[in-house]
């Protein structure tokens, strides 16, 4: 059966799975540049400036309304800021683990984004109201992916567009070594910078769970995006899915 939404070890419906996603963010936020960089070994810098030079030209518009979900610390925001002219609308960065959020404000804070701590399945935010969407690495994490989709898709202006970055697993020889690496290799370093063994074996099992991209191309046109499609990134370790919601429906 497809996956509806992540599920954290021990999580038994869609609030436990969404309280236990949190509570582990909160829990890593101190650690989670510091492991992202050394894991990914910088290549993620790569991804988030690909990701936001792809939206350059919703980006470059002043006021033009931007959300960055499931923010984290950050880095995401931040890249998309760089496409931003001066005196633009701030961008909106949203997340609702309140210890990776703060982190983030304070590296964004005064370069033109603004906070919101807010959970993606239910955004305080009006309809029709976005021109671009974008996620790094939250999506998989969300607790129901249709209810994630549908509500971006809300918050979209007919003609805004969505982005999500996202982990993938690559086929073939790589893909094999890919797969140790990612496994058993990184687990362990995650367990031996945070001390912990949870968060760092989650990672790998949350994108063994995530939909392969044409399942997840399928879940986007039957929420209502159009244009879909999925661009993978360093031999589809990584990849970006664009949709857009239509002008006419
Ligand atoms: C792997 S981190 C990615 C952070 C950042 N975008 C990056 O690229 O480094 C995933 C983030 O998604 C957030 N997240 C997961 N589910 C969420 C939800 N339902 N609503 C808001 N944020 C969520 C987590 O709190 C966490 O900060």
């Amino acid at each position: 059966m497809p996956a509806t939404g992540a599920k954290p070890l021990g999580a038994e419906d869609e609030a436990s799975a969404a309280q236990a996603v949190r509570q582990m963010f909160d829990s890593i936020a101190p650690r989670y540049d510091l492991l992202n960089h050394v894991l990914s070994a910088n290549v993620d810098r790569l991804w988030w400036r690909r990701t936001a030079r792809r939206f350059r030209a919703i980006l470059a518009r002043p006021d033009a309304a931007v959300l960055d979900i499931c923010c984290g610390t950050g880095d995401m925001t931040l890249a998309l800021l760089k496409h931003r002219p001066p005196g633009a609308r701030p961008v909106l960065a949203a997340d609702f683990a309140r210890e990776m959020l703060s982190r983030g404000a304070r590296k964004f804070g005064a370069r033109g984004a603004v906070a919101l701590e807010a959970d993606a399945l239910h955004l305080p935010l009006r309809d029709g109201s976005l021109d671009l969407i974008v996620t790094a690495f939250g999506f998989r994490n969300l607790a129901n992916y249709e209810a994630g989709l549908r509500e971006f898709h809300r918050v979209l202006k007919p003609g805004g567009q969505l982005g999500i970055l996202e982990f993938s697993e690559p086929g073939g020889w790589l893909g094999k070594g890919y797969a140790v690496y990612f496994r058993r290799v990184l687990p362990a370093i995650g367990r031996m910078i945070c001390g912990r063994d949870g968060p760092y074996n989650y990672l790998p099992a949350s994108v063994g769970r995530f939909p392969q991209p044409p399942e997840m191309l399928d879940l986007m046109r039957t929420t209502g995006y159009a244009a879909c499609g999925w661009q993978p990134y360093t031999f589809g370790i990584a990849g970006l899915y664009t949709g857009t919601r239509p002008t006419i429906v």
